[in-house]
């Protein structure tokens, strides 16, 4: 499987057989963001919440492609009654896709879409897809609950906000990468705009102090996990 990741928290999930997942697609207004909406395809997208640094691109995404959404109940919603297919969950809900699970947890925060409307709850999202798990935990404080996260799955990746004001901070990241235990940390949600600005490498010189291992992706960059 692969990880791409184009900055601020979208990501690009491509598995082994070839189907493609967006999260938190917001790349034609995102300022560091080297690939614009029209140059992504994909079969499903992910929402973790409905503020517009999240859905950013997502409708234009999926007019084009014909994807799917994926997120909770009163998001998912939203997006059907723009026109759009979607599968609707919630908060402790697992399903089984075509390209693998979906689970979505909670997440400390808020969640109106750009026209005002309400979304439901702000959520994280596990995606487990050929043998690795990925927790994306969306836009979040720190909370005590990850710990029992980290107990009940094996986390290969965990990506997590280090841009403080809107969501944890460098130091209070650091210490959710303690509680989930992930085998590696990729930091997001940074330097976007100036209020979000922190640099990763000081986050991944904490992690790597606490026993355990960051990554910081390049905006843009693809891995295969
Ligand atoms: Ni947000
Ligand atoms: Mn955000």
């Amino acid at each position: 499987m692969k990880l791409k990741y184009f900055s601020h928290s979208a990501f690009q999930l491509t598995t082994s057989f070839g189907k493609k997942i967006l999260i938190d697609p917001f790349l034609s207004g995102n300022p560091t963001s080297p690939v614009k909406a029209n140059e992504v395809e994909t079969d499903y997208i992910i929402l973790t919440h409905a503020h517009g640094d999240h859905i950013g691109d997502s409708f234009d995404i999926a007019k084009r492609c014909n994807s799917t959404f994926i997120c909770v109940n009163e998001l998912a919603n939203y997006c059907i009654s723009k026109g759009f297919k979607a599968h609707n969950m919630h908060i402790g809900g697992g399903h089984n896709f075509e390209f693998g699970k979906v689970k979505f947890t909670i997440a400390h925060h808020g969640s109106s879409t750009p026209d005002n409307q309400y979304a439901g709850e702000p959520a994280g999202v596990l995606i487990s897809a050929d043998d690795k798990t990925i927790y994306h935990t969306g836009d979040t404080g720190l909370f005590y609950d990850m710990k029992l996260i980290g107990e009940l799955n094996s986390i290969d990746y965990m990506l997590l906000p280090i841009g403080d004001n809107f969501t944890m901070g460098i130091v209070d990241a650091v210490k959710a990468v303690e509680f989930v235990s992930p085998k590696i940390a990729i930091p997001m949600h940074y330097n976007t705009f100036p209020v979000i600005e922190a640099d990763p490498n000081k986050f991944k010189t904490l992690v790597d102090k606490k026993g355990f291992k960051a990554r910081v992706l390049n905006f843009g960059e693809e891995i295969e996990l």
